[in-house]
């Protein structure tokens, strides 16, 4: 266990991005009240994720992370959540076929509130209010009554994410996700597109391979993989007191877990080494995820290896690069070389959503299709160049047929952000993009395969 820590140790620390409660004592209340509820997650769930991380760190496997920039209660519907499952789905057996390894499924799902901002209050025709900080926090409505931090909206985001995480454990276990309904995860409004003709192509070829998985008597009565599948949630760990609310000491184990989140992650803005957000993860047992812009030097990053992953344990600790498309070949490799040079242990992963937020001429914050994949190519083609494992990528997406993202083959323009433009925060991938980018990446990851295994033969 990591010395000098407790659950509540980052308090003494400096903190950014905290919302300013005007009732103290209302927050102490709330947070007393969620320390004494149930944990969203088991200690024991988030170790098997640790276990298959580090099958990712090893080269054996491969992350897809995703999900909403930020979850919110307007959006909460069982459709909404079942949506964005069966693109994630989708998206992993695209992977799976492409990469021929194990897919971890990871949702920023079931807990993703909280945003860190820019400013701390934003102007709107000369009126100056809080800022928008997730509902977990306050209302995105541009009032002052709605600005306000209202610790009572923590209780509503634990059962919210209680919920949530039901729904999922039940498609993911009760049949859904069973490799033999794999064009029933098709979208309606998807299945015209190119690229649900290219998942539909792609679903015949699994229907085909496991009917004669089935003949050669691999069946879902002996083979639960067939059936079932498991998924894991996780968010930004920036709000602390719910997260350390939610922080108990497993029995197992006799270690500290953060049971609102199978893995949490630190934020771009909030990873400064002696703050409190830094504080706060390296005395969890989850893993963890950091989160690496273009300013990250090399020496600052082994630093951070060191404080969150002290034990160098592979599946402890993944680096999520948010370079932006024209940085990550000018940038990335310095970063790997280091944690190479180091023998850290990490999975290498890439955000390519929050290094390519532009402002369109039609006034959206958006990030343009090809840059998204851009940076996804990049990023594999450095970690080629390297010899190391370009493991994962990290993307906000839903299933929802949403205009946020310009581009892709629906060819989104500036002009068409406004037809459906829904997002709390960051604009997201829709279901199309999203395969679109699981096509090319799937494709990357043959390629990867075959370059090794013409290195071996
Ligand atoms: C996010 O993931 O929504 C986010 C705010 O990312 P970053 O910390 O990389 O800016
Ligand atoms: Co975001």
């Amino acid at each position: 266990m990591a010395r000098d820590w407790s659950p509540a140790s980052w308090r003494d620390k400096a903190v950014g991005q905290m919302p300013d409660y005007p009732d103290p004592a209302a927050l102490a209340k709330v947070e007393a009240k969620l320390a004494g509820y149930p944990p969203l997650v088991f200690a024991g769930e988030a170790r098997e994720l640790k276990a298959r991380l580090a099958a990712v760190a090893e080269g054996r496997a491969f992350l897809l992370q995703g999900g909403d920039c930020a979850e919110s209660f307007a959006e909460f519907s069982p459709d909404n959540i079942r949506d964005t499952l069966r693109v994630l789905l989708q998206m992993a057996v695209v992977l799976t076929f492409g990469a021929a390894l194990p897919v971890i499924k990871l949702g920023r799902m079931a807990g993703q509130f909280a945003k860190p901002r820019s400013t701390a209050t934003e102007q709107i025709d000369g009126r100056e209010l809080p800022s928008y900080r997730g509902d977990i926090v306050n209302g995105l409505e541009f009032e002052e009554s709605a600005r306000l931090p209202d610790p009572e909206r923590q209780i509503q985001a634990y059962a919210q994410a209680a919920a949530t995480l039901n729904l999922l454990r039940a498609f993911t276990d009760g049949g859904y996700a069973a490799l033999t309904r794999v064009h029933s995860w098709n979208l309606g409004f998807v299945e015209q597109s190119p690229q649900g003709e290219r998942y539909r192509d792609f679903a015949n070829r699994i229907t085909e391979a496991v009917a004669f998985m089935q003949a050669c008597g691999v069946s879902e009565d002996n083979t639960p993989e067939i059936k079932r599948t498991s998924f894991y949630t996780s968010h930004e760990a920036l709000l602390l007191g719910f997260e350390q609310a939610m922080t108990r000491v497993d029995s197992t184990s006799g270690l500290w877990y953060d049971t609102s989140a199978h893995l949490v992650w630190v934020g771009e803005r909030t990873r400064d080494l002696h703050g409190a957000h830094v504080e706060f993860c390296r005395g969890i047992a989850n893993p963890i995820g950091v989160k690496v812009g273009p300013q990250a030097d090399p020496d600052e990053l082994l630093r951070l290896c060191d404080r969150l992953n002290p034990m160098n344990e592979a599946g402890r600790l993944t680096v999520i690069c948010r370079m932006g498309h024209d940085q990550v070949e000018p940038r990335l490799p310095a970063l790997i070389r280091a944690v190479k040079r180091e023998g850290k242990k990490v999975v290498w992963t890439c955000d390519p959503m929050h290094g390519n937020t532009i402002k369109s001429s039609s006034g959206f914050k958006t990030r343009p299709f090809d840059r998204i994949l851009a940076e996804v190519r990049n990023f594999f083609m450095v970690h080629k160049a390297e010899g190391t494992h370009g493991g994962g990528v990290h993307i906000e997406m839903t299933g929802r047929d949403v205009t946020e993202c310009t581009g892709g083959a629906q060819a989104i323009t500036d002009e068409g952000l406004a037809d459906r433009y829904h997002t709390h925060c960051d604009p997201r991938l829709n279901a199309q993009q999203s395969l679109e980018l699981a096509f090319l990446i799937a494709a990357e990851l043959k390629e990867e395969r075959q370059a090794l295994r013409a290195v071996a033969t």
